[in-house]
């Protein structure tokens, strides 16, 4: 479907402006925004205006949701948070008003998305890599949260990114992330995908949202709980403290790993 994404987002302005101001965020979207391009395109392919709509109030109940789950573990809020796979800040423009007292940091693929974030949202973060093996960061973080990341790593990097993301968690703090499961999986199939988990619990296809990322890097993942505690219980100081099935958006399902305090 081809779409005029710069005239949808210029004729819609007026609408997005008065969204925004009663949440008091940032009214401005990306041209760029590959989920917004994927909500356009691909969700609501016959009335755009409402991917407006779904891009704030989805990313408003998202920070709240995140919000609410990690004042369960930080009553006074955490330190500070690394959003990873941030995007341009469908969540983000939120991190202010959710977490009033808290740093946010964060990093995606996209070099255009952080400049987005630090111009438009006043939000530092950092380019991220392919290749897990090649990131890192300099502090470590109460929080580390990758909303629909890994619901795109491949088998490959699965493991690798979940190690690594948690390497950037502080002691006593937080790996939270979401992934495709079971159910995501019955959605897929209702939608006559042939999609089933193999012997490791490991579903892929090659289709997703982001059109310019390689389909050996990102596309649809599933995950079973089993292949997801098979790449925890290698990493030292780590408990799956909790996992709830179809926890986001009624169908991804939620992981929440602790890492142990030192002594
Ligand atoms: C489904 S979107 C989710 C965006 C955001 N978390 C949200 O919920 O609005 C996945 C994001 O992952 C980012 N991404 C893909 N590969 C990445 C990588 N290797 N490192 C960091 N971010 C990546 C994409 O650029 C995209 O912004």
């Amino acid at each position: 479907m081809n779409v005029d994404i710069p005239g949808l987002l210029k004729a819609t302005e007026p609408m997005a402006r008065s969204i925004a101001s009663t949440k008091g965020v940032s009214p401005r979207i990306s041209q760029d925004d590959m989920l917004f391009d994927f909500l356009v395109r691909a969700v609501f392919t016959a009335d755009h205006e409402k991917a407006i709509e779904a891009y704030f109030m989805g990313g408003e109940d998202c920070a709240n949701r995140f919000a609410g789950l990690v004042h369960e573990y930080f009553p006074d809020g955490p330190k500070n948070v690394l959003e990873f796979a941030s995007g341009y800040g469908r969540v983000t423009r939120y991190a202010r008003k959710v977490l009033q007292r808290t740093e946010w940091i964060c990093c995606d693929i996209h070099p255009q998305a952080i400049a987005f974030l630090a111009s438009e949202l006043g939000i530092p973060g950092s380019v991220s890599s392919a290749d897990p093996a090649r990131w890192s960061v300099s502090t470590s973080f109460d929080v580390v949260f990758a909303l629909s990341f890994l619901s795109h790593t491949p088998d490959k990097t699965f493991a690798a990114w979940v190690e690594r993301l948690f390497s950037a968690v502080a002691p006593g703090g937080l790996l939270i992330f979401t992934t495709h499961g079971a159910v995501s999986l019955a959605n897929m199939k209702r939608g006559g995908l042939k999609a089933e988990f193999d012997d490791r619990g490991f579903y892929w296809n090659s289709n997703s949202d982001q059109r310019d990322l390689s389909p050996d890097d990102y596309g649809t993942s599933a995950v079973t709980l089993r292949y997801v505690q098979s790449a925890v219980a290698p990493l030292h100081r780590a408990e799956l403290v909790r996992f709830q099935q179809a926890f986001w958006w009624g169908h991804q399902d939620l992981y929440v790993i602790r890492k142990a305090k030192v002594g």
